[in-house]
């Protein structure tokens, strides 16, 4: 495997082994610390990002390797009208590996297919985000101590938020897993996902409104922001961007350990009054972005 632009690429065996890898790191990261001397990161982001962006370079450093890239598409030559390929060609003379976040779908793959070093997919418009779902996957397995016999209930912006389609792709390999899916209509999970993914599969899943009569149920509760960026129109945004709000009081319903987790950045859809809950798990989850892609870029330099 040369890249990773989807997450059904990585069998799940090639999963468990970076769950295990990155729970290594955990408790010895100084083992790791040389590990990728000599080797260059590029981050090429053509979108805005805080954690997707700082934990590839805070794992590329924790490596002992180094990192070049943007942080903008207006800084890059891309604003000169250069294409995806040739700047991942140009790229390729300086660097070992890439992450690229972009706001179309399928960049990243077209990069991937112009150079021979790796490519990983750091997020491609509304499609797909394959480490977030690595990130999410560690987490589920360090939270719950298992990645199956799992009601997930995923809340929000199922349609645009590619960290969902990514999610609900890799978990659909597991063995007894539901998914309760909550969302407005407009924003429901889109046909593919449902049709190539969840019936395919024959995963067990609801579709829902109410948040409130979803939350007694789940193990999980995976909440998202409504995408303002992928909006046509501003009025839809502004009409649905407050669809959901955790509560302290919705959360009284909740099973005690429940997982509540969020790929952020959070806008209003989490009261922070529910930071200092044990079961808020989104701060956690940041901070193992940071070790799973400490082992899947070992793995993909074969480190
Ligand atoms: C997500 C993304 O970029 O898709 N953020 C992230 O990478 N942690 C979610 C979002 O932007 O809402």
């Amino acid at each position: 495997m040369k890249d990773l632009i989807d997450i059904r690429e990585l069998s799940t065996s090639e999963i468990n082994q970076l769950i295990e890898v990155a729970k290594e790191i955990i408790d010895n990261p100084l083992d790791f610390a040389e590990r990728c001397k000599h080797k260059k990161l590029a981050t090429l982001f053509y979108e805005p990002s805080t954690r997707t962006r700082l934990s590839f370079e805070a794992a590329m450093y924790d490596l002992g390797g180094q990192v070049i890239g943007f942080s903008e598409a207006g800084s890059s030559s891309a604003a000169k009208g250069e294409s995806v390929a040739d700047t991942a060609k140009t790229v390729e003379c300086f660097a070992d590996i890439i992450a690229m976040r972009h706001p179309k779908e399928g960049a990243p793959l077209v990069a991937s297919q112009a150079v021979n070093i790796p490519v990983i997919n750091a997020g491609d418009g509304g499609h797909h985000h394959p480490t977030q779902t690595l990130t999410d996957l560690l987490t589920i397995a360090r939270e719950k101590g298992r990645l199956d016999n799992l009601t997930i209930g995923c809340c929000g912006d199922l349609k645009f938020g590619r960290t969902v389609h990514s999610l609900i792709a890799a978990m659909s390999r597991y063995a007894n897993l539901k998914f309760v899916l909550i969302s407005p209509d407009e924003l429901r999970v889109p046909e593919h996902v449902r049709t190539e993914i969840l019936e395919k599969d024959k995963i067990p899943y609801e579709e829902v409104h109410s948040l409130e009569e979803a939350i007694p149920k789940l193990d999980i509760l995976y909440m998202t922001r409504v995408q303002k960026e992928r909006f046509f129109n501003e009025a839809d945004y502004i009409r649905l961007k407050d669809s959901y709000i955790l509560s302290p009081e919705k959360l009284r319903q909740a099973k005690d350990d429940l997982s509540i987790m969020h790929p952020l950045p959070r806008v209003n859809e989490i009261s922070t009054a529910i930071d200092s809950d044990p079961r808020a798990a989104y701060f956690r989850q940041v901070k193992n972005g940071k070790f799973i892609r400490m082992a899947l870029i070992l793995k993909l330099l074969e480190v």
